[in-house]
């Protein structure tokens, strides 16, 4: 139990270091993101330019959209259910992937 607090709290820290150390720029990687965007390209196309475009959005804003959608915040059924199995840094990723899309 204390062993898992103290992961916990240090993944935490791990997590505030990293942001910090982005902060100037993407929180993202796009790279990965890139990767990771392949479950995205039959809807938003793998450019991020498909039926609901992504490509050149706010990375903020994606990142919030899909922060949302996972939290049930924001209803879509098909990316409430996609979110799910999407972790906070993979999130980061694709909305830095899909906002450096012109
Ligand atoms: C089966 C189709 C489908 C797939 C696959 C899909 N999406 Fe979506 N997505 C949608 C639809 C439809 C909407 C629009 C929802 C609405 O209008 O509220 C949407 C909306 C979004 C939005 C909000 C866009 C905006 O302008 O507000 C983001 C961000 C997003 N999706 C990211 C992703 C990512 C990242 C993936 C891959 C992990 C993904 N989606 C996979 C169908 C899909």
């Amino acid at each position: 139990m204390n062993k898992q607090i103290k992961i916990l709290s240090l993944s935490f820290a791990a997590l505030m270091m990293a942001g910090a150390l982005s902060a100037a720029h993407a929180a993202g990687d796009a790279a990965a993101g890139h990767e990771k965007a392949s479950g995205c390209a039959n809807c938003h196309g793998a450019d991020g330019k498909g039926r609901v475009p992504l490509a050149g959005k706010k990375e903020a804003y994606l990142l919030e959209q899909l922060q949302a959608f996972k939290s049930g915040a924001r209803q879509e059924a098909m990316m409430n259910m996609l979110t799910k199995k999407l972790s906070d840094a993979d999130m980061a990723d694709l909305a830095a992937y899909f906002a450096a899309q012109k």
